[in-house]
């Protein structure tokens, strides 16, 4: 990781904080994933040779930095998808200040909308950051759209539980699936689609 990179985390890290510590409106709340979770993503990425993430909830553009990251190195690219126009344009601030703008798609529409357009089988990883009471609506694209084999991986199964029991509840009950859950910041639910 080079010195440029680490301290374009260490500044998101600390305006995530001090935005977060005062803001109280929801949607103006950069909501990061902790930086442990962002090495445990990008050792997935690296150990499962994930060429074609995609994450959906963009915020700011913290978490894709190291999905992204990490998915150059391994020859890939990440596609991210956000609805709000204000963090979308910080997160373009975000890449455009960062050497992976290439290596990142970012899309500004509803995550519902765009995975009903994704072609069945087209992402190696996914990474759910997002509205936890959409999941569930959103699990038929996000097995269709995930390979045989390809890795899920979804933010705050600890730190709300609560709304990410029916979530968590449909896919431990997907023949297709094998799940964890793995205490690493918010708590990260895993769940690898078999290749059969
Ligand atoms: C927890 S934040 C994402 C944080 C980001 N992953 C990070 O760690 O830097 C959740 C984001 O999901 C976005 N979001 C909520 N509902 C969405 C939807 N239906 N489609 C796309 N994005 C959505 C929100 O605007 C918000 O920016």
């Amino acid at each position: 990781m080079t010195q440029s990179f680490q301290d374009l985390l260490s500044e998101l890290e600390r305006f995530g904080d001090d935005n977060d510590k005062t803001v109280s409106e929801r949607p103006r709340r950069m909501l990061n994933i902790t930086r442990d979770t962002g090495e445990f993503l990008s050792v997935l990425i690296r150990a499962t040779l994930a060429r074609r993430v995609l994450e959906i909830g963009t915020s700011n553009g913290y978490s894709t930095l190291w999905l992204a990251s990490a998915a150059r190195a391994v020859g890939g690219m990440v596609t991210t998808v956000e609805c709000s126009d204000y963090k979308v344009n910080l997160a373009r601030r975000t890449f455009d200040r960062s050497d992976l703008a290439d290596h990142i798609t970012l899309v500004f529409d509803d995550a519902g909308r765009f995975l009903e357009r994704c072609s069945d089988k087209s992402f190696d990883f996914l990474f759910l950051d997002s509205e936890r009471t959409e999941y569930p609506g959103w699990w038929p694209h996000l097995e269709r759209v995930l390979r045989p084999g390809g890795l899920l991986v979804v933010d705050n199964a600890t730190s709300h539980a609560e709304q990410m029991a029916p979530f968590i509840a449909l896919v431990e009950t997907a023949a297709k699936f094998a799940t964890s859950q793995v205490p690493v910041g918010n708590g990260e639910f895993l769940a690898v689609k078999s290749n059969r």
